[in-house]
């Protein structure tokens, strides 16, 4: 039973109970419209709607989205619910979201407890409001807001929810003592019924200039746009006109491939955590963090644990250097009270008792979890783990923040192996959502445990990954980076690649994320390899001489573009700098279209994505996908690399990797992976699937 009816004198309760979001799957669907039925044939005054467990309807039931439609339809249980001729009340707590505050927004009435929140986030899944949200929402909060709140998709607490007139009571409670009495006082007045669909549409507001900031905003996502369209139906159109043309932009918006990479996001961002290897596996203690390194990783990693309530203790190097860290920490405590992400007595505790700074390590020996974030070099790692050995309390994970050193060789340097993993946070830490938890060879089960209930204290998206140079995501980088320099050795420029692929979604181009990190970072990389690397590599050097010439990019003001506040110009001496080295080797340069930019470069970054997924450093293509769409700005929109790569077809760009290959065939080599799966006629998901415990 997904939908129990229960009669309270007058009044009919319908109580859905589908955990754990009470999805409005089919079964609760028709529930409502029977109980809706039943309660009028049996003569109830009021009917009451309700969710147990932890919420109202959470929205349509996701999983049935590309599946055959089955009635009845959510639309028109709505207007049924609507059409009601007895008042039809709705109690909310938790979330009503998408087709369940569509629902909400069919009754006649609505209360909610204080700690709801009401919104309609189909966009974020590449489709509109389906069940006349974008018609019954503006009638009651006015097309600003609709628009905001519906394009935007981001729910509103229940306090704003009332401001704008979308609840009509906030009360604390139990929701059905709290409806029951709330239909009691309606019967006893008399209340009518209150059709949203009869209120006029609001005045109206200038839809096209709301429809191009949308659209600005969106960077090539469609639904938010779309959403607009849908909104403004509702001014031109009687209202039943305005449903149907909502519900015709839904439809077509269900068939994109939009929606397809937007929900994949949504299931594996939930996926991504569920390791069959942790599931009887306890994680250690995580109340006391020590970082080593105070420095723009360590300060940030530091300021995410104080932000999760957790106790923090901090060692650097010397006293000038802990005064940076503080400040550092102070400013990013700073910026999160600006932003509302804590509260003024948060900050100040934080400051005053969460965190304590030292320079000596025996500040550590009560640390549950000690995460090094100090310089890059493998033998400053090593002495630091050395001391950590000394001095860490038994059982202590030890973790590295470290981006590409090898996490095996620094646990082999301790006694203590099986405690030592990566944590690799991304910059800014207290900020960027994504973590991989790299686990070693000897990493024990629990530690790795541990790395994951961290990752979920500090509300971060972990990602599981093997040890390899640059782990998951700054491997693929790396393939994806090289491509684009080559591209510009051949003849783009790096302003015609970050337009093409800004275009394609991403919110920077390789080149301006290559200022934004700091091109030191890159330099110190191509040093640190140049010892092994192959002679048919082809390397640049002119992003060697920009920073020979003290060009790091953004932190010193010059790099690919010449940055003031946050403009950006292209900086005149690169293309002389691109230009001669063309000239040294013998290369005449030739035209790209943008198009071909972005199928060489995502073709890159799929071969290497693949490789990645066939030597197991990441288990599942989902694991691969979360790490660009959280760490490195992979559109949402398109799935991640490996989703992007089936909706293209494998076939295609296995045929590209084999023509690229004909010109240079040491960096095109195509995936075993890739080729195998194209040969059985199956795609990455296909494997997703497979190990979905
Ligand atoms: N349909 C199906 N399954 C859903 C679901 C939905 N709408 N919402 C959540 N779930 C599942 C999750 O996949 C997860 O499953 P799992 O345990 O097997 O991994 C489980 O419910 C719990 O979800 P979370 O882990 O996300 O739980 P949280 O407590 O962190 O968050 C939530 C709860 C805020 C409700 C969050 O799940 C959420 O945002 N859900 C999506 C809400 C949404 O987008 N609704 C609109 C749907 S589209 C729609 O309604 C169309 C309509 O206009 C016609
Ligand atoms: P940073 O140079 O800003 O900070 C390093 C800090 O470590 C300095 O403040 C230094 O004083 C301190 N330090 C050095 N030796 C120490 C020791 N023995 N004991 C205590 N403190 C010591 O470097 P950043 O950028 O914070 O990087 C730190 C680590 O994080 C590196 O391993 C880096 O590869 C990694 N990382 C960096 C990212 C970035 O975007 N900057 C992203 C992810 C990881």
């Amino acid at each position: 039973m997904t939908l129990y009816y229960e009669k309270h004198g007058d009044v009919a309760v319908l109580a859905a109970d589908n955990p754990p979001v009470n999805a409005l799957g089919q079964a609760v669907r028709g529930g409502l419209q029977d109980g809706l039925l039943r309660a009028i044939g049996e003569g109830a005054l009021a009917v009451l709607i309700l969710g147990r467990g932890r919420t109202w309807f959470a929205g349509a039931d996701i999983r049935e989205f590309g599946k055959p439609r089955v009635a009845p339809f959510l639309p028109d249980v709505c207007n049924r619910i609507e059409a009601s001729p007895i008042p039809v009340i709705a109690a909310i707590h938790g979330t009503a979201l998408g087709g369940g505050l569509e629902v909400a927004l069919s009754c006649h009435y609505r209360l909610a407890v204080p700690g709801a929140k009401l919104g309609l986030p189909e966009v974020s899944l590449g489709i509109i409001p389906g069940a006349g949200g974008t018609q019954r929402l503006p009638r009651l909060t006015g097309y600003e807001e609709a628009i905001a709140m519906i394009s935007g998709g981001r729910p509103i607490p229940a306090s704003k929810a009332l401001a704008l007139g979308l609840v009509d009571r906030i009360e604390e409670g139990d929701p059905m003592e709290l409806g029951l009495q709330y239909a009691r006082e309606l019967l006893a007045r008399n209340a009518p019924t209150r059709p949203v669909s009869a209120l006029p549409p609001p005045a109206p507001v200038d839809f096209e200039a709301a429809k191009a900031q949308v659209t600005r905003k969106a960077r090539g996502q469609l639904s938010p746009v779309a959403a607009v369209d849908a909104i403004a139906a509702s001014a031109r159109m009687p209202f039943f006109d305005g449903l149907a043309e909502e519900r015709r932009i839904f439809r077509e918006l269900m068939e994109t491939d939009q929606r397809e990479g937007l929900i994949h996001a949504f299931f594996a961002e939930r996926q991504v955590a569920k390791l069959p290897e942790l599931n009887d596996v306890s994680p250690r203690p995580l109340d006391m963090i020590g970082v080593i390194g105070g420095g723009t990783m360590g300060a940030g990693i530091a300021t995410a644990a104080l932000l999760a309530r957790l106790r923090v203790t901090l060692v650097e190097i010397d006293t000038d250097a802990l005064d940076s860290a503080r400040k550092r920490i102070a400013g990013n405590l700073s910026g999160a009270l600006r932003r509302g992400k804590i509260s003024q007595s948060h900050h100040d505790e934080v400051l005053s008792d969460a965190l304590s700074l030292a320079t000596g390590y025996d500040a550590l020996t009560d640390a549950d979890v000690i995460i090094e974030a100090v310089f890059e070099d493998m033998a400053i790692k090593k002495q630091v783990f050395a001391k950590l050995e000394a001095i860490a309390k038994p059982g202590a994970v030890l973790a590295s923040n470290t981006s590409y050193l090898d996490i095996d060789e620094i646990a082999a340097s301790t006694s203590r192996a099986p405690d030592v993993i990566g944590l690799h946070f991304f910059s800014p830490a207290h900020v960027m959502r994504l973590l991989e938890v790299v686990v070693g060879h000897q990493s024990a089960a629990d530690v790795t445990a541990t790395g994951f209930a961290l990752g979920k204290r500090l509300g971060k998206v972990s990602v599981r990954s093997g040890v390899c140079d640059g782990f998951i995501g700054n491997r693929i980088l790396f393939a994806y980076r090289t491509c684009a320099d080559h591209m510009v050795l051949d003849g783009a420029s790096p302003y015609q690649i970050d337009r093409a692929l800004e275009a394609f979604g991403f919110p920077m181009g390789p080149f301006a994320v290559a200022d934004l990190a700091g091109l030191d970072i890159g330099w110190a990389n191509r040093k640190r390899l140049a010892p092994d690397r192959d002679p048919r590599e082809r390397v640049p050097r002119y992003a060697d001489q920009l920073c020979e010439g003290g060009h790091f990019g953004q932190k010193t003001g010059r790099g690919y573009y010449i940055h003031d506040g946050r403009t950006r110009q292209e900086n005149p001496d690169v293309l002389p700098l691109i230009e001669a080295e063309r000239a040294d080797l013998g290369l005449s340069p030739r035209a790209f279209t943008d198009d071909e930019i972005t199928r060489r470069y995502m073709a890159a970054m799929v071969n290497e994505a693949a490789r990645v997924v066939e030597e197991g450093i990441a288990r599942r293509p989902l694991d691969v996908d979360m790490v660009l769409l959280m760490g490195y700005g992979f559109p949402r929109y398109h799935g991640g690399p490996l989703k992007w790569a089936d909706m293209q077809g494998l076939p295609g760009l296995l045929e590209d990797i084999h023509r690229f290959a004909e010109a240079d065939d040491f960096f095109w080599q195509p995936s075993d992976l890739l080729m195998k799966l194209v040969a059985q006629g199956r795609v990455f998901d296909d494997l997703n699937k497979e190990q979905t415990p």
